[in-house]
This record gives structure tokens, C-alpha cells and sequence, in this order.
């Protein structure tokens, strides 16, 4: 299989990485800047004896050379810097955005697109806009990564293996995220059972602001070492066809009671996409706060769109 990453900056180039030394799938890295992606390829190719891999990395400025892809992951665009929030990059990003969707889609008709570029809900409604593609092949990468924070921090709360705790994130991939914590469990033992609620709001605190923690700690961009294995799963799971339930945002037809927007909901993922939405019962308050995360993403898109 062949995997394009779009932006060979830290996501982008870590993703590659992650992808073939796994032996996914090849990888074609291709960035705006000229010698950028192609100086990341040969330096990871250069790896590949000692890694012991069979994937082929090659960096490239051409969407010609992404022809054949499975899928497609958009990672281009201009990261935070601190103070910055995720919507203050909109404008700039969305333009990226729509151009590398369009070319890639033009020379790989039958990819899965897998978007990173922020904000997150509103860039990939505007690759499923633009490329017209049915919204099962679209989708955005963001609740896997805000599970993950909230799993790390509760393993290292509880003192537990990471690996004992299941985490779950839904809603718009920015402060008005919905950690779920009635659905977090240690070994099948639900959170609410073992810590007291003034811990769980502060894990809840620090999972919403996760992002923003570490672009305050980098102080020159974002996270990507967390990111780029959040996707890598994404993209395993889709190539090996493994029906695995991940959150991701996903289109949503009537699912929560919500139409025409992207958002991050459960969605088992398989080699057509996003094969299907699971709706999990939500508490009045929680679906409240489902839906006013689904207005601001609306709001943003109708803003880029202008
Ligand atoms: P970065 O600045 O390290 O890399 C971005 C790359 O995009 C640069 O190499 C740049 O040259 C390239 N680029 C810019 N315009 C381009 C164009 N027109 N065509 C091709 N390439 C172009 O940024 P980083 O840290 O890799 O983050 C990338 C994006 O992902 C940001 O928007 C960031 O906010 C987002 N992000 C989203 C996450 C999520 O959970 N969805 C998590 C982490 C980052």
C-alpha cells in the first residue's frame, strides 16, 4: 500500500516515519518547500537497515508523485504558536487545506482522506466539500489524541499501566471537547468508581488545554510525537481493515441529532473509512455540550467559507 502525507514539517515527517518503520505501507512526503521533504526521506531511508523495514520513503514538491495513494494524510498548514487558539489559524490553513485535497484527490481518485490540519473539525468539512467525496472517505484526526492525553493522565494519576485504561473524547478538537469520563475505565472498572470528581475535573482540565500545554512547553509549535502515533493508528486500522472503534470526526447525518457537520464522534473504522457512527448514550447535559460544540464548529465553517 501507499500512504501520501501532505506537510513534511513535525507531524507530517514524524507520521512518515511511525508509517514505515511499522512497514505499513510506502510513503510519499510532500511539502511546499523545495529539499524539505526529499532531505527527510533520504535521512529516514538512510535508517532503513538499522530499522529494518521494507517501506520506500520519498520526499517530493509534485502531487504527481502521490498517484495510486490508499490514503492520504493533511498535515500542511501553519501550526500554534503560544497565546494562539486553533481557530486563529482558519483562514490561512483553510486555503491549504482545500488545495492539497483537490490536487491529491486528482491523481489518487480512490484514497481515504485522514486530515490533522487545525482546526480540525472545520478543515476536514471543507476536504469533504471540496473533493465531493461521500463523507465515509473523509474524516479527522483529533479524538485519538485527546483519548490518549486524558488516558496518559489517568494511568499517571492511579499509578496504572497505560495500557489497563480506555479513554474516550468526543466532540470538536478544541476547548469545547467532550472527555467523557463515565466511559473511561481501568480494566474494565470505571473511573467514577475509583478517583473522587474534583481529580476527574482536573484531568478533564488538563486533557481540554493538553494542546495548549505543550505549545506553552515548545513555545516554537505544537505536539507531534502523540499526534503522529494517533494517526499512524488510523491509517493501520483502515490498511488492515480492523474494524477498530476509534474517535474520530466524522460527518454526521442525523447521528447525536446533528446534521451536516463534521465532528468527533465513536466511528469503527475499516479499509471504505468511517464504516460506521456509534451513538452512545449521552446525559442531557453531555449531549448539550455536544451540541454547542457542533454550533461553533458550524459557525467556523460558515467564517472560512466566507
Ligand atoms: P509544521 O509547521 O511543523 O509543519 C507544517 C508543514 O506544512 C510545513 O513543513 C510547511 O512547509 C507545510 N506547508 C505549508 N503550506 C503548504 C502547502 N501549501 N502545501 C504543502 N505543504 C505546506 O506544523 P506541524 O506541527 O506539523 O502541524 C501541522 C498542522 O497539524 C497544524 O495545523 C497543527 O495545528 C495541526 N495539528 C493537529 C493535531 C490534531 O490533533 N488534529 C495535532 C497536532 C497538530
Amino acid at each position: 500500500p501507499r500512504v501520501s502525507v501532505i506537510g513534511a514539517g513535525n507531524v507530517g515527517r514524524t507520521l512518515a516515519q511511525r508509517i514505515a518503520e511499522k512497514n505499513l505501507a510506502d510513503v510519499v512526503l510532500l511539502d511546499i518547500v523545495n529539499g524539505l521533504p526529499q532531505g527527510i526521506a533520504l535521512d529516514l531511508m538512510e535508517a532503513q537497515g538499522i530499522e529494518l523495514h521494507d517501506s520506500e520513503i520519498i520526499g517530493t514538491n509534485n502531487y504527481e508523485d502521490t498517484a495510486g495513494s490508499d490514503i492520504v494524510v493533511i498535515t500542511a498548514g501553519l501550526a500554534r504558536k503560544p497565546g494562539m487558539s486553533r481557530d486563529d489559524l482558519m483562514n490561512v490553513n483553510a486555503k491549504i487545506v482545500v488545495e492539497a485535497a483537490t490536487k491529491c484527490l486528482q491523481y489518487s481518485p480512490e484514497a481515504i482522506f485522514i486530515v490533522i490540519t487545525n482546526p480540525l473539525d472545520v478543515m476536514t468539512y471543507l476536504v469533504w466539500q471540496s473533493t465531493g467525496l461521500p463523507p465515509q472517505r473523509v474524516m479527522g484526526m483529533a479524538g485519538v489524541l485527546d483519548s490518549s492525553r486524558l488516558q496518559t493522565f489517568i494511568a499517571m494519576e492511579l499509578g496504572v499501566s497505560t495500557a489497563d485504561v480506555h479513554a474516550m473524547v468526543l466532540g470538536g478538537h478544541g476547548d469545547l471537547m467532550l472527555p467523557l469520563p463515565r466511559y473511561c475505565t481501568v480494566s474494565g472498572v470505571p473511573i467514577t468508581e475509583l478517583m473522587d470528581e474534583i481529580t476527574i475535573n482536573r484531568l478533564v482540565e488538563r486533557t481540554r488545554n493538553g494542546g495548549a500545554e505543550i505549545v506553552k512547553l515548545l513555545q516554537t509549535g505544537g505536539a507531534y510525537y502523540a499526534p503522529a502515533s494517533s494517526a499512524c493508528i488510523m491509517v493501520e486500522t483502515i490498511l488492515r481493515n480492523q474494524s477498530r472503534l476509534l474517535p474520530a470526526a466524522a460527518y454526521l447525518k442525523g447521528e447525536y441529532g446533528l446534521q451536516d457537520v463534521y465532528l468527533g464522534v465513536p466511528c469503527r473504522l475499516g479499509c471504505r473509512g468511517v464504516e460506521s457512527i456509534l451513538e452512545v448514550r449521552l446525559t442531557d447535559a453531555e449531549r448539550l455540550d455536544l451540541h454547542t460544540s457542533a454550533a461553533s464548529v458550524r459557525q467556523n465553517v460558515h467564517l472560512a467559507l466566507d
